[in-house]
């Protein structure tokens, strides 16, 4: 009978087999313990030499990592183990060898890992984080199909720009210039007049010329929309959504999210009401005594953590040159040096740009957009999600419905992750009025003609309406804890980073 290492706790006692590959081998002459992954969990099968085993124990021995196997044995139940079970093996067979796997458990730098990508998400931190998107996004579908949405599949060549003309990928449509999607917003506001309430979920596509920590050039992204909907409906929606991303997440994925070291505690204090302020507000934060002390802090801090990392790593290097050291020992050495270069190389960057960052948001221009460090500050003098609301309206999108207060502002969200994450949803309601939102086209120096079907919606029962875009890997990097944004798609897009 074969069984899912995932359904091993069914079958103690019981003889199964998995089929799988290998992930892990030790021996010590007599005895070789192989850890077997089969995309359900990992299981270490114990091949013992003896009568029944002897056709295949010198196999077993000199296996290759990632070799895939069908191993048969008797499942026990072992809770020092990793899934908590334990194969003792009767019958092993090969079925594809693998030699020289590229990706061993000693360290590679990124470069080589991103090139690899193929065979990199096999190993077990992609695995955890992999699967927590797998849930993420059946999640934001659930929750959108279970409040009364209706999905609306909108087009991934685009005629015109959605989000300004600076990222915009152009395509040869037959001789004739179209562009990738940036969104699908345009037409799911189309959509909204005939549904009331609907959603969007597809690829959307950026020509960001930036390599930053949280762009990509094609990334997934949610986008509801609204009927009869104003800013503050907006974001309750979104406030909503946001928590129940993160209960689902919590109650299916404490496992992973603790391999991965995420500080759940964290996780836990995301509830109703999320914090509000606006662009006025958010400018005399980035201005005031608050941003600075923060950031002084932080410049201390990692001023010191640098001098630790330097010290732990020359202690580990005197050791792993000492004589009488292991092989296990030294590898494991090794592995934690390089670690530690890794987070000195990434600290010695972020002391760099302190000093930056702390004159950034002390001239803030109160006119001006967010950038990403002004983002981090907000977020990070939060616990909970902050939106960010009426934005100047020269820094928006033209489809934002202007303020009825301050006709400078827009009715806008940006919605900042804690921790430092910046921004996960952007949204706003949206430009109701024909000569309003003309005056606007006309402003950004659009053609009129592109948005003509767009400004039907204004001329044919117009009501107020908004919506927001979630963008699934930049909320995936904050649920999981991740620095990089690229750890969060299974093949990453970015500029410079096309391959596999
Ligand atoms: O703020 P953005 O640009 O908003 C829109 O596209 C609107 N049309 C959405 C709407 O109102 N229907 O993007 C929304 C979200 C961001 O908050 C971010 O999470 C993600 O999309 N995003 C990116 N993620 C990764 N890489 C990029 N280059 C991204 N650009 C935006
Ligand atoms: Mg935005």
């Amino acid at each position: 009978m074969t069984s899912a290492i995932k359904d091993l706790h069914q079958n103690v006692g019981k003889t199964v087999t998995l089929q799988g590959w290998l992930y892990h081998r030790r021996d010590s002459g007599k005895i070789a313990f192989l850890v077997i992954r089969d995309g359900t969990g990992l299981c270490q099968c114990v091949v013992t030499k003896n009568e029944q085993t002897e056709p295949f124990f010198e196999t077993a021995r000199r296996l290759g990592q990632e070799s895939s196997l069908r191993v048969t044995g008797t499942v026990r139940a072992d809770p020092k183990q990793v899934g908590g079970h334990e194969l003792d093996v009767t019958g092993l067979e090969v079925i594809g060898e693998s030699e020289n796997f590229p990706i061993t458990p000693k360290p590679h730098g990124i470069d080589f890992l991103m090139k690899n990508r193929h065979l990199h998400f096999r190993s077990r931190r992609q695995w955890h984080i992999l699967r927590v998107r797998h849930t993420l996004i059946d999640e934001i579908r659930g929750y959108f199909n279970r409040n009364g949405y209706t999905l609306i599949d909108t087009p991934i060549f685009a005629p015109a720009a959605g989000e300004g003309s600076q990222t915009l990928f152009t395509v040869d449509y037959f001789g004739e210039p179209v562009y990738l999607a940036q969104t699908g917003q345009l037409y799911v506001e189309a959509a909204c007049m005939a549904f009331g309430k609907v959603y969007c979920f597809g690829p959307t596509f950026r020509a960001e010329k930036s390599k930053t920590r949280r762009h990509l050039t094609e990334f997934w992204m949610v986008e509801p929309e609204i009927a009869y909907a104003e800013l503050d409906d907006v974001v309750a929606v979104a406030e909503d959504f946001i928590c129940s991303i993160v209960t689902r997440v919590l109650r299916e994925h404490r496992a992973d999210l603790e391999f991965l070291g995420r500080d759940i505690a964290a996780l836990e204090k995301i509830q109703k009401p999320f914090n509000r302020v606006t662009h006025a507000e958010a400018a005399d934060i980035l201005r005031g005594p608050r941003a600075k002390e923060l950031l002084e802090r932080d410049l201390a801090a990692k001023t010191a953590r640098i001098e630790e990392a330097k010290k732990l790593i020359a202690e580990k290097e005197a050791r792993e040159k000492g004589a009488g050291v292991k092989q296990w020992e030294r590898d494991k050495l090794v592995g934690e040096i390089h670690e530690l270069r890794e987070e000195l190389a990434d600290l010695e960057v972020e002391v760099q740009n302190i000093p930056h960052h702390i004159e950034l948001a002390a001239n803030f221009d109160p006119r001006g957009d967010l950038g990403g460090s002004d983002e981090t500050i907000i977020s990070r003098l939060h616990d909970r999600p902050v939106f960010v609301t009426h934005y100047p309206r020269e820094c928006k999108a033209f489809y934002m419905k202007r303020s009825a207060t301050d006709p400078s502002r827009v009715n806008n969200l940006d919605l900042l992750a804690p921790e430092g994450y910046g921004e996960i949803i952007g949204g706003s309601q949206r430009e109701d009025d024909l000569a309003a939102l003309l005056e606007r086209i006309k402003e950004e120096g659009l053609n009129e003609e592109d948005y003509a079907w767009y400004l039907d919606l204004r001329r044919y029962g117009s009501v107020p309406h908004g919506g927001f875009g979630l963008g699934v890997e930049r909320t995936l990097a904050w649920l999981c804890g991740l620095k990089h944004i690229r750890e969060t798609i299974p093949f990453p897009r970015m500029m410079g980073r096309f391959y596999p």
